[in-house]
């Protein structure tokens, strides 16, 4: 192998780069919601994941999952601007929908900005499906495109 860099389960010191990519990376233009203090609630809580890469002194991505009894919910996934395009992300997503499946869960959703489309563009590459738009989602102002993927159906990369 090539030495990537480990995926691991989040602990308490890390609420706060987690807080700052989110805010950076996701939240831009937006109220800032996922503060160090709702990150490490979610770190703590029994019914979700927060999942991410760690190398070279400072954090590269990191997701949240959410579980329910037979869906889950992907809240956040973020990566460093810098680390981008190089599969970081995908393994982050691959990695939580491992453990999902474990889990039992049969399906995943997100949603995501509609002013982004590369976040869509990575969805679709991951296997998600477009389900519908929700206007106004975001502070009134921005839509969101819900994607879900079937767990059931083994992707085969
Ligand atoms: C979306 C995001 C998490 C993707 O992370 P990443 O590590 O860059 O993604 P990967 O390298 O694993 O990409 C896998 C594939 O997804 C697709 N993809 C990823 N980013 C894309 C983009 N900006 N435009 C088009 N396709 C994209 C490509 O097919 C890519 O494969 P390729 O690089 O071989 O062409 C990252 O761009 C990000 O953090 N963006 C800001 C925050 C965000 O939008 N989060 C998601 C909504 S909550």
């Amino acid at each position: 192998m090539l030495g990537l860099p480990t995926i691991r389960l989040a602990t308490p010191d890390d609420a706060q780069a987690i807080a700052t990519l989110s805010r950076d990376a996701i939240e831009h233009g937006l109220r800032w919601r996922y503060t160090p203090a709702r990150i490490l609630a979610a770190i703590r809580s029994r019914t979700s994941n927060v999942a991410l890469v760690h190398a070279n002194g400072g954090l590269h991505g990191f997701a949240i999952m959410e579980y329910g009894d037979t869906t889950a919910h992907l809240t956040l996934l973020g990566v460093q601007a810098t680390q981008r395009r190089r599969g970081l992300g995908a393994r982050l997503l691959t990695w939580l929908e491992d453990a999902a499946r474990v889990a039992g869960i049969e399906r995943i959703d997100v949603e995501c900005r509609s002013d982004n489309p590369g976040a869509i563009a990575f969805y679709r590459h991951q296997g998600y499906r477009v389900q519908g738009v929700f206007p106004h989602y975001y502070e009134g102002r921005i839509d969101a495109v819900r994607l879900a993927k079937d767990l059931a159906q083994r992707e085969s990369n």
